[in-house]
């Protein structure tokens, strides 16, 4: 089976119009798959969709919507309701650097929209369709903040544990109705994650492997980590106790969070 016949004919891409997420379009796009693109930016959507249409021959659709709004879905069904959406790749989300009781409750309260609702309320509409056809994926972007409690990055390392938990445990679920899921778990990547979380970034790889990665890793296992360092930090953390990690977390997010 080709991947357009495995996840096709349309995949649906959260976040699409910065980052990990435009990458993902990127790259499905040239595989073949046709595209719905969600995120609140219009004007960048529709450059992404023009330029991929006119580059790699497929039809590409986009929603602008805020996913952290309680009302967000029939938007998006308004413009899936025609189409079978075979591939879900749940990406959109932020972070909010710093201590936890500065920041807006509002804000934290719409990080748990983004990163974690918008992801369960999407999966639970696309899976059930995929679900019934017996095929399909579903990419959770989660990130190696979900093996490490993490100091002045605490409600965001805590929605990135909420998405590894219910890709792993869902992944168990949907085999036997032949529906593949990834959680997706990048290191620091080269996006505009960091500037608008008010952090830092070390070491970030760029977007290009990390899509790639987990495009390859689709269907062949639950969970993929993109770089090498990334594997080995998540190798060493089973030897060490859990105190240790956020200990050591504690002291390098205080020098990354931004003045
Ligand atoms: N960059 C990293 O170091 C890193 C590491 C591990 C995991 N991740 C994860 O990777 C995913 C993508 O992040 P990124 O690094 O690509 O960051 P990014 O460049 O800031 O992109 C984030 C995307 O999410 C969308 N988004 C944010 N809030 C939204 C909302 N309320 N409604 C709709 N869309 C929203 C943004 O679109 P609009 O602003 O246009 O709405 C944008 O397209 C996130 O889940 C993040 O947690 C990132």
């Amino acid at each position: 089976m080709t991947f357009v016949e495995r996840y096709g004919p349309w995949a649906l891409v959260t976040g699409a119009s910065a980052g990990i997420g435009a990458e993902f379009a990127r790259q499905l796009s040239e595989k073949g798959l046709n595209l719905v693109l969600v995120a609140r930016r219009r004007q960048r959507l529709e450059d992404l969709a023009r330029d991929l249409e006119s580059r790699n021959k497929v039809q590409v659709r986009i929603v602008t919507v805020d996913l952290s709004q309680p009302d967000f879905l029939p938007t998006i069904l308004s413009v899936t309701n025609s189409i079978e959406i075979g591939l879900l790749v749940n990406n959109a989300g932020f972070g909010l650097a710093g201590h936890l009781i500065e920041h807006e409750l509002e804000k934290e309260l719409q990080l748990l929209d983004v990163n974690c609702r918008a992801p369960l309320v999407l999966t639970h509409v696309f899976g059930r369709q995929m679900a019934q056809r017996k095929r399909g994926g579903i990419i959770f972007v989660s990130s190696v903040s979900a093996y490490i409690a993490t100091p002045f990055e605490a409600s965001y390392a805590a929605s990135k544990v909420y998405e590894l938990f219910l890709a792993e445990s869902l992944g168990y679920e949907f085999k036997m109705k032949g529906v593949d899921m990834l959680a997706l778990c990048p290191g620091s990547t080269d996006t505009e994650f960091h500037e608008i979380a008010g952090s830092r970034p070390v070491a970030a790889m760029a977007v290009e492997p990390v899509v790639r990665l987990a495009l390859k890793k689709l269907g062949k296992t639950s969970v993929a980590i993109p770089g090498w360092h990334n594997r080995l930090l998540v190798y060493l953390l089973k030897f060490t106790p859990r105190r240790v990690h956020t200990y050591f977390a504690g002291k390098v997010m205080a020098n990354l969070v931004a003045p």
